[in-house]
Formats: C-alpha cells, sequence, structure tokens
C-alpha cells in the first residue's frame, strides 16, 4: 500500500505545502510573502496574517497539482519548530484541524532538521554519516547526520546566524531585506580582497558573526565619512569582501570538522546554502580535497515544505505521530551534544 502525505511549512515567511507519496515528492508549492521587504526585515504579525490568507489556497494547490484527493492522504507533516510563533501557529492549527476531520495522524517535523533532509528529495543522495553545515536566517550550524531522523548538533553560532550577518549588512548598505541574495549578486562583479574585516576565532565549532556586523558598521561610518558616495562607487567590492569573509569564517570550522572526525562527505542547507561564494567554495573543497560535496537545488534551499514531507515520511515509516495537543515550539533545537 502506498504511504501519501501532505506537508506544511508556515515557520517564517514562506507558506508552502507539499505531497510526497512513498518517498517521491509530487508538488512543491511556494507563497511567499513580499510585504516584509519594505520594513527591512520580518514582521513577525504580518507573517501570521499573511500565512492565514496563503494557507488554504496553497493546500488547495497543492492537492490540485498533485492530483491527489484529501482521502487519500495517510498523515498530514507541518512544521512545529524552530520560528515565529504566530506563523507555525497558523501551520500547526490547519494541519490538526485538516488531519482530525480526515481522522488520520498530525506529524510535527523539527525545520531544521528538514532543512537537511532536502537532500533526500532529489538524486544524489548523501550516505551516513555526512557533515552538514546549516545555514541560514536564524541558524548557523554544524550538524552530523547520523540517520534521516539522528542528527547531532556539534557546534553552533554564539550570537547572529549568517543569513542574519548577511541581511544586516546589507541593510547597513542600504539594501532592501533579505540582503543576502542582493549582496551574492553584486559580490559577483567585486574583488574579495578589495577590504580586509577582521574575525574573531571561536574555541572549538563554535561561530560568532556579530563582531563582524559591527566591525563592518565602523567600515562604513569611516569611509562614508570621507566619501558620502563611498558605498556607490564600491558596492561590488564592498559585497565580495563581505561575503568572502562570510564564507572564510564558515569552511574555517566545516574544513576542522572534517578533518577530526575523518567524515568527507559534506553537505550544505539551508538560505545560504543558495550563495554562489558557498557553493564555490564546497566544489573547490570537493576538486582539491576530494570530499563528496552535496549542494542543494536552489528551490530546496530557503523554505520550502518538500523538505518537510520528506522528514514527516521518515517519521510515519516509523509511526512518530504527534499527539493531539501538539502546539508551536519557537525555539525547538536538534538534539545532541555541544
Ligand atoms: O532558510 P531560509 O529561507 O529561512 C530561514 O529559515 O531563516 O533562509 C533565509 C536566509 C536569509 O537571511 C537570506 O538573506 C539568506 O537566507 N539567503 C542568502 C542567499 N539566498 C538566501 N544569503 C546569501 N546569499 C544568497 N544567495
Ligand atoms: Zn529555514
Amino acid at each position: 500500500m502506498s504511504v501519501t502525505l501532505l506537508a506544511i511549512e508556515s515557520s517564517c515567511d514562506e507558506t508552502a505545502a507539499a505531497v510526497i507519496q512513498d518517498g517521491n515528492i509530487l508538488c512543491n508549492i511556494v507563497a511567499s510573502q513580499r510585504i516584509h521587504e519594505k520594513y527591512g526585515g520580518i514582521v513577525p504579525e504580518l507573517a501570521s496574517r499573511a500565512h492565514q490568507q496563503h494557507i488554504i489556497p496553497v493546500v488547495s494547490q497543492a492537492l490540485l497539482q498533485a492530483n491527489i484527493q484529501k482521502t487519500d492522504l495517510n498523515a498530514v507533516a507541518c512544521t512545529s519548530g524552530p520560528g515565529l510563533l504566530g506563523a507555525l501557529l497558523v501551520g500547526v492549527s490547519f494541519s490538526k484541524a485538516f488531519a482530525s476531520a480526515l481522522n488520520i495522524p498530525v506529524i510535527k517535523v523539527n525545520h531544521m532538521k528538514a532543512h537537511i533532509l532536502a537532500h533526500f528529495v532529489d538524486d544524489p543522495k548523501p550516505t551516513f554519516p555526512f557533515i552538514c553545515l546549516t545555514v541560514s536566517g536564524g541558524h548557523t550550524q554544524l550538524v552530523i547526520v547520523k540517520s534521516h531522523l539522528d542528527m547531532e548538533v556539534v557546534g553552533e553560532t554564539q550570537d547572529d546566524a549568517v543569513g542574519e550577518a548577511f541581511d544586516k549588512t546589507a541593510k547597513l548598505m542600504g539594501l532592501p531585506y533579505p540582503g543576502g541574495p542582493l549582496i551574492d549578486s553584486y559580490a559577483k562583479q567585486g574583488n574579495p580582497l578589495a577590504f580586509p574585516f577582521p574575525t574573531v576565532e571561536m574555541p572549538g565549532y563554535s561561530f560568532s558573526f556579530s563582531g563582524i556586523k559591527t566591525a563592518f558598521m565602523y567600515f562604513l561610518k569611516k569611509n562614508t565619512a570621507l566619501d558620502p558616495e563611498f558605498i556607490q562607487k564600491n558596492l561590488p567590492d564592498i559585497c565580495a569582501s563581505v561575503q568572502h569573509t562570510l564564507i572564510e569564517v564558515l569552511m574555517r570550522k566545516l574544513k576542522r570538522l572534517v578533518a577530526d572526525t575523518g567524515i568527507t562527505r559534506v553537505a550544505i542547507a539551508g538560505g545560504v546554502s543558495a550563495n554562489s561564494g558557498l557553493r564555490k567554495a564546497m566544489e573547490q573543497k570537493r576538486d582539491t580535497d576530494g570530499w563528496d560535496v552535496y549542494i542543494p537545488a536552489f528551490e530546496y534551499c530557503t523554505d520550502n515544505a518538500a523538505m518537510i514531507a520528506v522528514a514527516g515520511y521518515y517519521q510515519y515509516l516509523e509511526k512518530d505521530f504527534a499527539d493531539w495537543d501538539l502546539s508551536p515550539e519557537p525555539r525547538l533545537r536538534i538534539g545532541g551534544g555541544l
């Protein structure tokens, strides 16, 4: 008998639904929220309201595109955390109501584990164990992935996430939110060594990005005082230098973990894995050091429901169903020692 799941993602500013059947994604629908652009960051209340508006059309479209009847579904999987409380509440409440009406179980999915499981949507799929550098707007983690569901966080940021560092430095230059993709695109025409920025060496596999942001703020202040058009005149070089610095910090710790564990299957996941500089740095390690490198397709880097569906599918096989009193878990973590 085949297993068919509906998956829902609503942790941040993307309302998404996907259908998975026997491990194969049948559709992957994402409704993005442009409303936050003019505020320079995500406004949680506006995100919740937009999820509320989008969720039913997105689910209807997913079922239609997958050519699936509601009664074909075996379970509903949804992101329970981490994320914004009000945003998560929409997806979790919808999933509970939908599953309960159909008398099928609901499965709660950890958004950060799901980012990693995006590598199991398409081929080639990594074999276990592998290392994953998970880099998004809210997280920067080094994870040892032992199986589809068993993952250990061995290092993470002690302050800002790297996506946040991209977005905040972009904002300081007057670029709109989210600034990460814009820095990436300007960086392509710039010199990464034009402006050196200091980095802090953190212990073990920990990261810190708040110092880079502060150093960048003083760098801009000093240079725009000398020349008010400094940013406009040097935008590609500034972007390339910031991106180079952030990627250096990520790659330094990643290389250390590979050396310490001897695991050379290495994946990247999360929104920042769309960054062309990071993708290039990973490809270089494949060419020079023989790493087996796994880079997700662009559509599976940023938030989507296909990754929630894959996580939900493996949890379904383990009969890992949630209780009906399931509620959002904004600070949900991946287990494991640091
Ligand atoms: O995973 P994601 O979609 O949402 C969270 O769970 O946070 O990640 C969003 C983050 C934002 O900070 C955004 O600026 C960053 O990913 N991002 C990028 C790129 N594309 C998205 N950062 C750098 N370069 C990119 N090409
Ligand atoms: Zn995410």
